[in-house]
């Protein structure tokens, strides 16, 4: 008897203590939302107005107003929408567990308090980072005007006048990783594409008259590369590590598009001449054709032969040039492969470009068309007569990768970018260095990081 007393008492203590147990938004919560509810309700995608990637959004809560009320769970929309018969959250996909609604319910019972580490909170950063080595350059683009050259920092994009003497702004954003640059063809805006990998995409708009932030939009869970602006530039495409290309609208960051036929990350994204088509350029070796108003797949225009790892548009034509991960450069109409035969299956060819000797991770086509300048594994840039496809120049000095190059807009001038942070601007088609410099302003570390600089 004393025994069964004893017993039950020890039973209600270790359930009071299960439902007493404090709840851990960051650790309980955000999992469940994470698996079953963001891909619909993330700032990238608001159905209901409500973002559920943040505490703080959360707290804002969506087209209905706040989401829960702190201690209340029965005057709660966010429990009202996950309870019930069938209950109307998550619209797609299983409904949660009676364990995960209750623990929901109980972190709302407790207070709804947040404990989001500070750390996982915003990777934002107020105030420009501090350099003690050059940064490894991934992307470059001189502005419509010839007058600036954006240079990819980490968690910023530098501005610097275009012969490099001047630092003019250095535009800071959540991502640590700056993948891709591009200016609108009007030179209003600089889009960015930036990553925190497999955390998040994100999209930058950034309004070049007053250097602030217009927009920015987080796109999928992981990396995105490639960026480019329709050629009104109310439209950026984005190709992304999860496989998609997607289209977003510059104004509201509405989805507009989302293609998923690659099967491999999509590296580059560029519109055809009169804006109606977009073509991708995939690890997957294809380049792909798609009609940008409805994302009908048109066409792959290419034979797949190697891992497509850039590519770039001419400026004036339908004719586009990819680097690959055999070395090898090739330009290619913008058209569909409808006559292709047995005997030529690779109609759209048009050259084939001096094999490099690793893979080519930059390609750009100078103001007319004429030359492309090729970079990539080797420490060496080459600039080719594009129709002919015979080298001009090699620009020589590098040492390590080359992740970006980019031709002025009014000029032959090329400036590279790579491993080793330095920029270097070459007389292209004379294969002269003009100057070289690192464009971030560096502080001199301790002297273990000196040494790694040297
Ligand atoms: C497949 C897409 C999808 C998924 C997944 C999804 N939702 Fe929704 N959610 C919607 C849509 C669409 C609305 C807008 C209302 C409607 O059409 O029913 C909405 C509305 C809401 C609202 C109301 C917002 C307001 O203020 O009107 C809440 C709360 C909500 N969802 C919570 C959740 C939670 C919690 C999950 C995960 C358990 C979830 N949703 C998963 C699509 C989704």
């Amino acid at each position: 008897m004393k025994l069964r007393v004893i017993l039950s008492l020890v039973c209600a203590v270790a359930v009071l203590r299960a439902e007493d147990k404090p709840v851990s938004f960051y650790n309980d919560v955000v999992p469940i939302f994470k698996r079953s509810c963001n891909g619909c309700h993330h700032p990238g995608k608001l159905k209901g107005q409500l973002d559920l990637t943040t505490y703080e959004a959360l707290v804002k809560g969506g087209k209905h107003g706040v989401s829960f009320k702190a201690g209340d769970p029965k005057n709660s929309l966010l429990i009202e929408e996950i309870t019930g018969e069938e209950p109307s959250m998550p619209k797609e996909g299983d409904p949660l567990t009676k364990d995960e609604v209750a623990l929901i319910e109980r972190w709302i019972v407790q207070g709804a308090k947040d404990d989001t580490p500070a750390s996982a909170k915003s990777l934002k950063l107020s105030e420009p980072p501090t350099y003690v080595v050059p940064p490894v350059i991934s992307a470059l683009a001189f502005s419509p005007d010839g007058k600036i050259l954006a240079v990819s920092g980490y968690h910023e994009v530098l501005l610097l006048e275009a012969d490099g003497t001047n630092l003019l702004a250095r535009l800071l954003g959540e991502s640590p990783r700056i993948e891709s640059l591009t200016y609108s063809a009007d030179g209003r805006f600089l889009g960015v594409a930036g990553s925190a990998p497999a955390r998040f995409g994100e999209i930058q708009i950034w309004n070049t008259a007053s250097n602030t932030l217009e927009k920015a939009y987080k796109v999928s869970t992981d990396s995105i590369y490639g960026i480019s602006f329709s050629p009104s530039a109310d439209r950026v495409a984005i190709g992304c590590a999860d496989k998609t290309v997607r289209i977003i609208a510059v104004a509201d960051g509405k989805e507009l598009l989302k293609f998923d036929s690659h099967s491999d990350w999509v590296f580059g994204t560029l519109w055809t001449v009169d804006g109606k088509r977009l073509l991708t350029g995939s690890r997957d070796q294809a380049m792909k054709l798609i009609d940008a108003s409805n994302g009908q797949f048109i066409d792959d225009i290419n034979k797949l032969i190697e891992p497509i790892l850039c590519i770039a548009r001419h400026p004036k034509e339908d004719i586009v040039a990819y680097g690959g991960e055999l070395g090898i450069s090739r330009t290619y109409k913008i058209s569909d492969n409808q006559g292709r035969t047995a005997a030529n299956n690779d109609v759209n060819l048009r050259k084939t470009f001096e094999r490099l000797p690793g893979p080519v991770h930059a390609i750009a086509y100078n103001k007319d068309g004429s030359l492309l300048a090729i970079g990539g594994a080797g420490p060496e840039v080459r600039v080719f007569n594009s129709g002919e496809a015979k080298r001009v120049a090699a620009l020589k000095g590098h040492s390590g990768a080359i992740f970006a190059v980019a031709f002025h807009t009014q000029t032959n001038l090329l400036v590279t970018g790579g491993f080793d942070g330095t920029l270097r601007i070459y007389e292209a088609s004379k294969g002269e260095l003009v100057c070289s410099f690192v464009p971030v302003p560096l502080k001199v570390g301790p002297p273990i990081q000196q040494a790694a600089a040297n």
